[in-house]
């Protein structure tokens, strides 16, 4: 007799983000988890102002206790994200110097990807380095590392993580790629850019995460996203989806007509990404309604419920999920 699997579930490249409190408590939560999913990654845990509440102290519990989990079920564990504007402390406002926001920047990578090298195989190392309305192409995020050390210091990162763990993913992560409209043509302008710079000079770089936090007001460019996907696949760069899901705060209609417009949505994107590589991993920010940032941001004016998700908050497959598992 073979020694027995974990749960049986689907092998698809299909991941989730996890949410800490659920996992540890709520069986459903985890039996739907362990289902669906070969990959998660936390939705916290990582991040800086989780990790390090003040300079010197590293808190590892939650990534510990998520990849004990992964690991435990079979499953691997993603690494979000090194390098970012968001979730910062408070006390990384006093870096005040290059050397400094260097010194700062270069430690955290060695220490986290240090502690976890060999064990977290892909790492968004740069998470939306991109601003909203790029003034030009070369327009990079205003984050305390971009204003102590300019656009080298995406480079820098990427060069230090390659360093710290020779076999890892190296991830560029970005979201509002896929729109119709001038705004988001222009951010797709500004990030092939970057990518293309970056790959230029040969920078170790593995592949584009794109998000897809998916709006369903707005249509996705289905041509402009499988022509930046494309030119990815030129340079060699392969295509995660990291964050999927749509935002429905404007969805109109009852949540039956909802489900199928939002999963529409994903086939949109999803489609068009294909057109231009083939798609490696899906992660969805989140496996059910019940648990999902959209609300905290984009709560609906009328009352009913968010369902950005492929399982609905009684863990009931929805469209999207459908949908999900076609492209995979
Ligand atoms: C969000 C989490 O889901 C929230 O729980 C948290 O309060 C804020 O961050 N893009 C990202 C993610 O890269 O890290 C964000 O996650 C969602 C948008």
């Amino acid at each position: 007799e073979a020694a027995a699997q974990p749960a049986a579930r689907t092998r698809l490249p299909l991941g989730a983000a996890v949410r800490d409190d659920p996992l540890e408590k709520e069986a459903d939560y985890r039996d739907a988890i362990i289902r669906h999913c070969s990959q998660i990654v936390g939705e916290g845990g990582l991040k800086w102002y989780d990790l390090r509440p003040s300079r010197e102290r590293f808190v590892y519990d939650r990534p510990d206790r998520q990849l004990a989990f992964a690991t435990a079920n079979g499953m691997t564990l993603r690494g979000h994200t090194l390098v970012w504007y968001g979730a910062m402390p408070d006390w990384t406002k006093s870096i005040s110097s290059a050397a400094e926001a260097e010194r700062e920047m270069v430690g955290h990578i060695e220490q986290v990807m240090g502690r976890y090298r060999g064990r977290i195989k892909s790492w968004d190392v740069v998470n939306e380095a991109i601003p909203d309305e790029p003034a030009s192409r070369s327009d990079i995020r205003p984050s305390i590392w971009q204003q102590r050390l300019g656009e080298s210091h995406i480079a820098l990162a990427l060069r230090t993580a390659a360093r710290v763990d020779p076999q890892a993913q190296l991830v560029i992560n970005e979201y509002d790629i896929e729109f119709v409209g001038p705004r988001f043509r222009r951010k797709r302008e500004a990030f092939l850019r970057l990518l293309r710079d970056l790959k230029l000079r040969n920078v170790p770089l593995h592949a584009v995460g794109l998000q897809g936090h998916l709006r369903a007001e707005i249509p996705i460019d289905k041509e402009g996203l499988s022509a930046f996907i494309a030119e990815c696949q030129t340079m060699g760069l392969q295509v995660l989806v990291t964050e999927l899901d749509v935002v429905d705060e404007k969805l109109p209609g009852p949540p039956e007509v909802r489900d199928i417009l939002a999963a529409s949505r994903v086939y949109d994107f999803l489609d068009a990404v294909r057109a231009g590589s083939p798609i490696d991993s899906i992660l969805t920010w989140g496996i059910t309604d019940r648990y999902t940032w959209v609300p905290l941001y984009f709560k609906r004016a009328d009352g009913l419920e968010n369902r950005p998700l492929p399982l609905d908050r009684d863990y009931r497959p929805k469209p999207m999920l459908r949908v999900i598992e076609h492209f995979l």
